[in-house]
């Protein structure tokens, strides 16, 4: 690792899934209130980090809801902007889809976070995983092809916020001259996907520019976060997979002339965390509970394309077992990081399906105590195996409690972890020394 750890807290109450929403200390009556994340950001920006972050989808399934909130959840950018009043420093890192909307509009609602928060906005890009029917298209498009709607969509957006440049604002009241319009020009673009003729309807923050996060980790994905994204999001269920991706993700930045150091690998960590070992991994089977077998054999088979329906419960599931991968899965990312898993360990039935891959999301995760993750966070960072991370909490408030007020700290006991903030932009704090 080089320098300090960059570290994110997730917005996304992923310590409300499976059971724990129903906990009495949950606050899920206020999912849909500012002041539920307004109470967490705080608490992130008290543990001085990088930024807040809140992932996002643009369809609902009406049949999850039976049993928890799954992706019902207010419009992230506007969330965010709510929370840039009530906080000072820390990033504010929005999830916009270039799969669905306009990239005008979607470069304006961005440059106006970033002006309403003072330079912490940050854009999370996505090509999605559904929503499709939402826009009137009856498939949704393979990766590829939202990958290179996702490259022009990109250019798009910082040409337009290049089209009006802070530096042509005059303001100047004796010669009556607000700007200078020959520095606000249009930007002409016409590609496969769009066409835009620009300029921005508003300037460009003075300060710093918005950074850019990617999430996607196939081919395809990590070309396109090597030659753009300041950071990229991932799931990295073990140390290896982080390692392997890292080193991917730099050499690929350095062979386009970036410097490999430009890309930052933030892994998604999973946190359950309680005083004891025995009570984490209690939180840990509670808040799965109802995660029953069909299930999980189901999201085996949309992932790799393995049917477990019959298979005997004892019998290890080897390479040779595995049928070509699925043409289109939601998430090349997610299939091919389980299919390794198999491939590597040869699981029983049993055991693949207790694994969080199958069970929750492919995230690195500590089931244990604060302890356990602090020396977990700092035998991964010794590797070189992560520039950071965002945490998702996973099983209790408590457990969101934990990382933010003890780990953390811990983390800059350590020397890994900033004590208190240098810089007053997103951007400067993800550049910082
Ligand atoms: C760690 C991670 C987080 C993601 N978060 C989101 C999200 O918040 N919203 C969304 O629509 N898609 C999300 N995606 C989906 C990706 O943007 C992408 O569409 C999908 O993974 C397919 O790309 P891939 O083949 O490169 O994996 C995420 C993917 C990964 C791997």
């Amino acid at each position: 690792m080089t320098g300090k750890l960059r570290i994110g807290m997730s917005l996304s109450p992923t310590w409300l899934s499976g059971e724990a929403w129903r906990r009495p200390d949950s606050g899920v009556n206020n999912l849909f209130s500012p002041e539920f994340y307004v109470d967490i950001a705080q608490r992130a920006e008290a543990a001085k980090l990088d930024f807040v972050f809140r992932p996002d989808t643009l369809f609902l399934n009406p049949a999850a809801l039976e049993t928890g909130p799954g992706f019902a959840s207010l419009d992230p950018t506007l969330l965010l902007a709510a929370i840039a009043k009530e906080t000072s420093h820390i990033g504010l890192l929005s999830t916009v889809s270039t799969t669905f909307l306009p990239p005008y509009v979607v470069a304006r609602q961005l440059m106006s976070l970033h002006w309403l928060s003072g330079g912490r906005a940050g854009w999370n890009i996505v090509t999605a995983l559904d929503g499709n029917r939402n826009f009137g298209q009856q498939h949704m498009p393979p990766a590829d092809q939202r990958y290179a709607r996702a490259a022009e969509f990109t250019e798009v957006v910082r040409a337009l916020w290049d089209s009006f440049p802070n530096d042509a604002l005059r303001i100047d009241r004796a010669a009556g001259r607000f700007a200078d319009p020959a520095q606000v020009q249009p930007i002409n673009h016409q590609g496969a996907h769009f066409t835009v003729e620009g300029p921005l309807n508003l300037p460009s923050y003075k300060d710093a520019r918005v950074p850019l996060v990617q999430a996607g980790a196939s081919g395809p994905g990590r070309d396109f976060a090597a030659s753009v994204s300041d950071a990229i999001f991932a799931s990295t269920p073990d140390m290896q997979a982080a390692i392997d991706l890292r080193k991917d993700l730099r050499d690929r930045a350095a062979g386009i002339g970036r410097s490999a150091g430009d890309i930052r690998l933030l892994p998604g960590l999973s946190l359950y965390l309680a005083p004891t070992r025995k009570e984490a991994r209690e939180l840990f089977l509670d808040t799965h509970a109802r995660n029953t077998r069909a299930q999980r054999i189901a999201n085996v088979l949309a992932m790799t394309g393995l049917d477990l329906t019959e298979w005997p419960g004892d019998r290890p599931i080897t390479a040779k077992d595995l049928p070509p991968a699925p043409e289109n899965p939601r998430s090349r990312t997610h299939s091919n990081l389980l299919r390794r898993m198999i491939e590597r360990d040869a699981p029983t039935p049993d055991a693949l399906l207790e694994r969080p891959e199958v069970i929750g999301s492919a995230h690195w995760q500590v089931i244990g105590t604060v302890g356990d993750a602090v020396d977990a966070i700092r035998q991964w960072a010794e590797a070189g195996a992560i520039d950071g991370f965002v945490c998702v909490p996973g099983g209790s408030v408590t457990s969101m409690h934990l990382s933010l007020d003890e780990v953390i700290p811990a983390l800059s006991d350590l020397g890994l972890f900033r004590r208190d903030y240098t810089a007053t932009t997103l951007l400067g704090l993800l550049t910082e020394e």
